[in-house]
């Protein structure tokens, strides 16, 4: 098959690229390797891609249509992972304009490239802060996700929506995909996990949110990536009562485009401060805690459904903290020495 991966230099573009290429696909990556973290980790992952046939790399923002299209054309690919995105939520308060041009645009462009050149599949990343202000666990696709709470939320939000109308207006078959925080080696230095290993190490005090109540639904970067290629394999039909593929209990199939939304995510809401005493474990390291409330556009829980994904794909997360952490750590002591 030829994938084409948006997001191959980020956290989870690179594992998904890197599973792609191992299985023989081949994968074009398209990146624009933005300065929003440690830029050198990028080319690092990119670095280790490139050394595998069938792998192409071009640096480009998804803004740029016109190179976008002509990519398209060139390579035609079978399937479209979406990954390329400025993600972050308290990012998405201090710069606002890049979540709109990145996500908002980026994947407009992305879909009409997609019209232009039909796929066999358009898989695109969502997040679990879509479910905005629900407090209704755990969070189920069919759940009203209109309240969001910050603008990343929104604007991924709004390529749910994007998605939906392309698929409906020209056919795509579509599966976008709400991740639960996603950790694991090559991970992103901006999230708690990472933050929170460099501090320990350094003897930096970390900040715990919410006084130490706060919950996520965390989820091994390789069950993620087993869960994708899963749902690759099962683009979307045009839902029809007679043929009996609305059958599927709680399935999110639209009834009017070929359309699916899954959450990945194992179901196994974790504390933070779990998270923390598994990373001190790992690093054999006491941290330094200071408890602070819970910042703007932050959620108490997240807390996955994961009953569709099993459904469909026989599998869900399932790696524990305990087992993910030290692997994280060994990567972590090892790629910083
Ligand atoms: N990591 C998580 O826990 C998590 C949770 C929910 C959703 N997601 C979503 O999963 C996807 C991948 O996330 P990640 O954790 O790998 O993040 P990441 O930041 O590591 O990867 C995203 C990549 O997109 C690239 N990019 C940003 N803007 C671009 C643009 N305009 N054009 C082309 N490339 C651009 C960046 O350079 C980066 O390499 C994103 O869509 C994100 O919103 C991630």
């Amino acid at each position: 098959m030829r994938y084409l991966v948006t997001g191959d230099a980020g956290f989870i573009g690179f594992h998904v690229a890197r599973r792609l290429l191992a299985e023989g696909h081949a994968v074009l990556g398209l990146d624009a390797l933005t300065d929003y973290y440690d830029v050198d980790l990028k080319h690092r992952r990119l670095a280790i891609l490139g050394g595998a046939p069938g792998f192409r790399h071009v640096t480009m923002a998804l803004e740029d249509h016109a190179t976008l299209f002509q990519l398209m054309g060139e390579f035609r690919p079978d399937r479209v992972i979406h990954l390329a995105a400025q993600a972050g939520v308290r990012y998405s308060i201090e710069n606002p304009r890049a979540y709109i041009s990145a996500n908002v645009v980026g994947t407009f462009n992305l879909l009409e490239a997609c019209r232009a050149h039909p796929v066999q599949h358009l898989l695109l990343a969502s997040t679990s802060s879509a479910y905005g202000a629900n407090d209704k666990y755990p969070f189920e696709e069919t759940d009203p996700s209109v309240h969001p709470i910050t603008l990343y939320a929104a604007t991924k939000g709004s390529t749910e929506l994007m998605a939906h109308c392309y698929a409906h207006l020209f056919g795509t078959p579509t599966t976008a995909f709400r991740f639960f925080t996603v950790y694991g080696p090559w991970g992103r230095p901006d999230m708690a996990y990472f933050l929170f290993t460099r501090k320990i190490l350094e003897g930096q005090p970390i900040e715990i949110f919410n006084h130490g109540e706060a919950w996520r639904d965390f989820t091994y970067i390789d069950d993620l990536v087993t869960s994708i290629l899963r749902l690759a394999e099962l683009p979307p039909p045009l839902a029809d009562a007679r043929t009996g593929h609305t059958a599927l209990p709680g399935d999110t199939l639209s009834p009017v485009a070929p359309y699916r939304l899954v959450n990945i995510g194992g179901g196994q809401p974790e504390r933070v401060s779990e998270l923390v005493s598994e990373l001190e474990k790992a690093l054999g390291l006491e941290a330094v805690k200071v408890l602070k409330p819970l910042p703007p556009g932050d959620v108490v829980k997240t807390f996955a459904s994961a009953a569709l994904l099993e459904a469909l794909t026989g599998q869900k997360p399932s790696t524990p903290l305990s087992a993910g952490i030290p692997q994280f750590v060994r990567w972590y002591r090892s790629h910083y020495n």
